[in-house]
């Protein structure tokens, strides 16, 4: 099998997609209170432009695919660019990451299109909690999401849960225990400094080792096998049915097996999350370039890809662009 590396040997096969900017939510940890100024139309590639770009980067040797927003089920026809990216020779995984309010209604017809997984986000087991955290979401329905996610067999689902100091953190243990008896797994992401200029500080922000230590309070972490995909580390519980998994980008960071490119919704590809560089595919796209052109692209910005970020060092972070704007 061919494949990519970058100037650190990295395997370069994943590419992460935000279809949209545009969300049902308002995390209070993602968008300032009065949201942020949305792309227009115009500007937000296509399914066609998408599924093209998906081509080229499979012929270079991307397999996996994740589709991000913003919220991507917002968006129509989402099972037809599920179905023609997974058309396309070489992609072999497929995977979404949601908010969860619409999977309820679309977790069928993103089967059948051939979706393999989802990511789930949820902060928050309380209704009144989620609500304040999400500004306004109910979880009735994410959890309704869930569990037709389950039926449809879009296993395993894995919740993402944000510990943000003062808000949720008294919830970490819930979530932990949660996988006692839920095959889902829970992971844990260290809260980034994104657009949220309101919420992040220092003093909300909790690093892995202090969440896995109070995890650990619940019963002894075994870790799990490394799996060869993400940059979660996996612990369990012995008699637990799920898997509890640690995103560190701020500690750990794991810019050193950082497999990704990432493409935002106004068509900009994105070599590094932490980092402002951003190459203009979609001029490319827009001005009649052959493949070779987009390529060539693709190939520059995998060539560009930083080694790492230092966050952990810089006590106060800058903020960077809300997570809707680059795709989560
Ligand atoms: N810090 C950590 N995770 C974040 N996400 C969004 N904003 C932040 C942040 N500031 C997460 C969401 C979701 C994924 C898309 O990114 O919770 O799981
Ligand atoms: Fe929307 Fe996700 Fe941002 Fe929340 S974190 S506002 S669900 S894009």
């Amino acid at each position: 099998m061919h494949h990519i590396t970058d100037r650190y040997k990295r395997i370069i096969d994943y590419m992460r997609i935000s279809i949209t900017d545009k969300c049902n939510l308002r995390c209070i940890y993602c968008m300032p209170k009065d949201g942020i100024k949305l792309f227009e139309h115009s500007e937000v590639l296509t399914y066609e432009e998408i599924v093209r770009i998906v081509r080229v980067a499979a012929g270079l040797g991307v397999k996996k695919i994740r589709i991000t927003g913003g919220e991507p089920l917002i968006k129509r026809d989402l099972p037809f660019l599920i179905s023609s990216i997974k058309a396309i020779e070489g992609i072999e995984d497929i995977s979404l990451t949601t908010n969860g309010l619409l999977l309820k209604q679309k977790a069928l017809q993103l089967k059948e299109a051939g979706l393999n997984r989802i990511n789930i986000s949820l902060d928050s087991f309380r209704s009144d909690r989620y609500r304040e955290i999400t500004r306004g979401g109910n979880i009735a329905d994410v959890l309704d999401g869930i569990r037709e996610a389950e039926m449809q067999g879009l296993r395993p689902i894995k919740i993402n849960m944000v510990p943000i100091r003062g808000i949720n953190d008294d919830e970490i243990e819930d979530f932990a225990r949660a996988t006692m008896t839920s095959e889902n797994h829970i992971r844990f992401i260290e809260f980034m400094p994104f657009g949220s200029k309101d919420l992040w500080s220092v003093d909300r922000y909790i690093g892995t080792d202090e969440i896995k230590q109070r995890v650990s309070t619940i019963a002894p972490l075994e870790a799990v096998k490394a799996r060869k995909s993400g940059p979660a580390r996996y612990y369990k519980f012995r008699e637990a049915r799920g898997v509890i998994g640690f995103i560190s980008p701020i500690t750990h960071h794991f810019c050193s097996n950082c497999n990704r490119l990432r493409l935002t919704s106004n068509g900009l590809l994105r070599p590094c999350l932490f980092s402002d560089t951003e190459i203009d595919l979609k001029s490319a796209l827009r001005s009649n370039s052959d493949d070779s052109e987009l390529e060539r692209l693709l190939r520059l910005s995998i060539e560009v890809k930083p080694q790492g970020h230092e966050m952990e060092h810089q006590r106060s972070m800058t903020l960077l662009k809300p997570m809707s704007k680059i795709g989560g």
